[in-house]
């Protein structure tokens, strides 16, 4: 073979025959599909989406097995709009301690539910973490320092009342220390339609850390993910000790729109993270349940920076996780 570029696709190609049934196509879930979230923990992976009306949790051992996963309920809610307008959003799952939570939003507040010392438990004791407006709660881990609670939040700037992130410590699963204003969308390509920071998910590599989040508002195809970046220096709390990205790290192309409020999960062996994340083909973006969750792998940029490439294509064929089993 004298091309060097075919030289590499027969090898891959080799790559993903010789790994058997390790390979996996995107979306992972078709309709409710939005705000994803997935943790891979003792074999299995773990999948949560908004559903609006109740908290749901998927679990399969490969990724391509939670188009199909076994589902529970873990939560509904009250009183259900039947004419929609439901907005419990953004379930997302972390052990704490050794104990399971699970942290949403509903009526733009923020909740969570205990669970036990598996993931595949029953979650109960609906607990309001906070008083203040806030959705899609997450935990960013920063090893140094400790847990953070990381949410959406409403502050004021420039005399307008802003979609922005907070920040507290985690005191234990249910409850929260001081919080303070981590990040305000004073940048045009995070006001684009309505001004957003949401969708806040934590990412370590290489003593640093970043917490990605959505951008702009999700009915625009400008819904996008950006990222704070923390190299170890200064208090977590403080806003000043992040430095935004310039502009978006992960946007819409080829035919995905909206690609954003992402997670990040590790790879079964844990050499590799993930990046899962909703995409609407609808060239205007979307906020409803067309939303459908991909998957794909992160890559790393010479300076240890995270590189999320460019969107994964509906139908497109991927190369599992490493270390990934079928049962
Ligand atoms: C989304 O999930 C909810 C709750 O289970 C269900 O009632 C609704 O029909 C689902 N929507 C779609 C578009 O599948
Ligand atoms: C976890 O446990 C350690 C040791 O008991 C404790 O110092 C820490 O505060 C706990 N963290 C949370 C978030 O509960
Ligand atoms: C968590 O901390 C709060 C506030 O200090 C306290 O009220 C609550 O009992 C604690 N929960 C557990 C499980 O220790
Ligand atoms: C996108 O928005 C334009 C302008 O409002 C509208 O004409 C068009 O039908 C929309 N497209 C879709 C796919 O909803």
């Amino acid at each position: 073979m004298k091309s060097p570029i075919l030289a590499l696709l027969a090898l891959s190609v080799l790559a993903v025959l010789t790994n058997g049934t390790g390979t996996f196509s995107n979306p992972l879930r078709t309709r409710n599909g939005s705000d994803p979230f997935i943790v891979f923990v003792d074999g299995y992976y773990y999948l949560m989406t908004t559903t609006w009306t109740d908290v749901q949790l998927t679990r399969a051992p490969t990724l391509d097995g939670l188009k199909t996963g076994e589902t529970r309920t873990l939560y509904t809610m009250a009183n259900p709009n039947p004419n929609g307008g439901n907005d419990v959003w953004a379930p997302e799952l972390h052990r704490v301690n050794g104990t399971w939570y699970v942290y949403f939003s509903e009526g733009r507040k923020s909740w969570v539910l205990t669970g036990g010392p598996e993931p595949w438990g029953t979650y109960d004791n609906k607990i309001q973490v906070h008083q203040e407006w806030g959705i899609d709660s997450t935990l960013v881990e920063i090893p140094s320092r400790g847990t953070y609670y990381v949410w959406s939040c409403m502050s004021a700037w420039n005399g307008e009342d802003l979609q922005s992130l907070c920040i507290a410590p985690l005191v234990n699963g249910t409850s929260i220390g001081p919080w303070s204003v981590l990040s305000r969308p004073t940048e045009p390509w995070e006001r684009i339609g309505v001004p957003v920071n949401e969708g806040p998910a934590g990412l370590n590599h290489a003593g640093r850390t970043w917490v990605a989040y959505s951008a702009s508002f999700c009915k625009t195809p400008d819904y996008s993910v950006a990222a704070l970046r923390w190299d170890g220096v200064g208090d977590p709390l403080e806003a000043g000790s992040w430095t935004k990205s310039g502009g978006p790290l992960f946007q819409s192309a080829r035919g995905e729109y909206g690609t954003a409020h992402n997670g990040f999960f590790t790879s079964p062996d844990g050499t590799e993270i993930w990046n899962v994340y909703h995409a609407t083909q609808n060239a205007n973006g979307s906020c409803g349940a067309d939303r459908q969750t991909f998957a794909q792998k992160v890559g790393w940029k010479a300076d240890g920076s995270p590189d999320l490439g460019v969107p994964a294509v509906a139908g497109e064929v991927l190369q599992a996780p490493s270390g990934e089993k079928a049962v």
